[in-house]
């Protein structure tokens, strides 16, 4: 059965260095990655990582909602950045 793993903030410093480690290290997890490109590169987004950009301060995901999406969804890590006024 596959896996599924969601990196919010993959286009970032720690969550691109993250997603790279899974798909290098965890072949048997699929990576699904979050980020708007406020801060972070898609460039730094691994080739293999399922990118969704969205803005999750203006569009906010609910667990319920991303366990809809992804059914087989087992880790979730939530590395961003978010300054709100
Ligand atoms: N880099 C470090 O050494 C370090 C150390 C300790 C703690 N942290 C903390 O970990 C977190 C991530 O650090 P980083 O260095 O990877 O930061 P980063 O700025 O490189 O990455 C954050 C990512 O979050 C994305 N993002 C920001 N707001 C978003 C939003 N509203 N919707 C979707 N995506 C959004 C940005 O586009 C960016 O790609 C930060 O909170 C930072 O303070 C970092």
């Amino acid at each position: 059965m596959s896996k599924t793993v969601l990196i919010t903030g993959v286009a970032g410093l720690l969550g691109s260095r993250l997603a790279d480690w899974i798909i290098e290290n965890k072949p048997e997890y699929k990576v699904v990655g979050i980020d708007d490109l406020s801060g972070g590169y898609e460039s730094n987004v691994h080739p293999k990582v399922d990118l969704w950009e969205i803005d999750l301060v203006k569009h906010p995901i609910s667990f319920t909602l991303l366990h809809m999406l992804l059914k087989d969804l087992v880790l979730l890590y939530v590395v961003l950045t978010m300054i709100t006024t």
